[in-house]
């Protein structure tokens, strides 16, 4: 058994688990080098605490919200043209996979070879992984606890094998579109010739059904979006009092993507550890853009980092997209 692999078992199901023990991203220093910048911003990643990642669980079940169930509705109306166009003997992984929840949706289907979800977040990986194993006792599983976006062997993968990467939820649409082309410019490296990737991206459409998904009524995206303030505080030594900062998300149709920021309400200083940041009234801080595509596009996205498009599947509506590349045989 390699260095960094371990065996789970819970119920009769064991799992292989590898750690590569990823670097941790340094909150304080990027949060502090992000409010100093101009205009101000902080990198959406840092959302993911445990409030946070319970607020965006609860963003996923808003009406207003469309991807999660849009695309949950695309995978399970294709499962089988999904399973036939991309054929037997892979074997499936999923970077950043989460709660491993989407891949359920296919696994009975697409019947893989194994399943390989990565994630940086080493307990959620092994309760994630372990409940898929729990629930298709058939299937072999090898987590793997890496920061997927540097270079890595893929654990168990034979070389020869067909890989296939599963990137669910439109979470590409966070990236800046040239650091979504490196990202598929990644995956191809590891899925390599004859791999493939199926993605989920959210669609350009009416501008009101966009705003509507990061202004919900219930004010649960304002929760999320001002979370971040709080986890600066209780982890960061910093006094943001969020009642003078207001959530503010809207499309920007010129660079095709949703904007969230903090507008601070008042001029005011705010003190992080060694640091003051001033804030004149109405300054915001950028904390996310979800960048939308049209089919053709992510086409053309996917195309310039060395895959071919082959399928894409949307609902009726044309919310949402699931689309499929291959990298081509050598
Ligand atoms: C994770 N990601 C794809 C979500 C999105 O829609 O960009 C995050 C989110 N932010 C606000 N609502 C949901």
């Amino acid at each position: 058994m390699a260095e960094n692999q371990s065996v789970l078992t819970s119920t009769d199901n064991e799992i292989q688990f590898y750690d590569f023990h990823p670097k941790m991203s340094d909150f304080y220093s990027e949060v502090v080098e992000g409010l100093k910048t101009e205009p101000k911003k902080i990198p959406p990643k840092f959302f993911y605490d445990e409030t946070g990642s319970r607020l965006f669980e609860q963003i996923c079940q808003l009406p207003e919200y469309y991807p999660t169930r849009t695309e949950q509705q695309i995978l399970e109306d294709n499962a089988s043209s999904i399973a036939q166009i991309i054929g037997d003997h892979h074997y499936v992984i999923e970077p950043g996979c989460g709660s491993c929840e989407k891949i359920k949706l296919l696994l009975d289907t697409l019947k893989p070879e194994a399943y390989v979800p990565m994630d940086i977040s080493k307990e959620f990986l092994q309760e994630s992984a372990q409940a898929v194993s729990d629930e298709f006792p058939w299937l072999d599983v090898h987590a793997a606890c890496v920061d997927f976006t540097e270079p890595m062997e893929l654990p168990f993968c034979p070389d020869e094998a067909r890989k296939l990467a599963f990137f669910p939820g439109s979470s590409i649409g966070n990236f800046e579109p040239s650091l979504a082309q490196k990202f598929m410019q990644h995956v191809l490296n590891l899925v390599g010739p004859g791999g493939g990737i199926l993605i989920g991206v959210d669609l350009k459409k009416d501008e009101q059904i966009l705003n509507d998904a990061y202004n919900d009524n219930a004010g649960v995206t304002a929760d999320f979006n001002l979370n971040l303030l709080a986890r600066i505080n209780s982890e960061l030594d910093a006094n943001f009092e969020l009642e003078h900062f207001d959530h503010h998300a809207f499309y920007n149709a010129d660079v095709g993507r949703i904007e969230m920021h903090l507008v601070s309400q008042k001029p005011q200083q705010i003190k992080i550890g060694e640091h003051l940041i001033s804030f004149e009234s109405g300054e915001t801080i950028h904390t996310e853009s979800s960048y939308k595509y049209t089919i053709k596009e992510f086409q053309s996205l996917g195309h310039k980092a060395g895959f071919n498009p082959i399928k894409v599947w949307t609902d009726q509506d044309d919310r949402f997209s699931v689309h499929y590349f291959e990298v081509p045989q050598a």
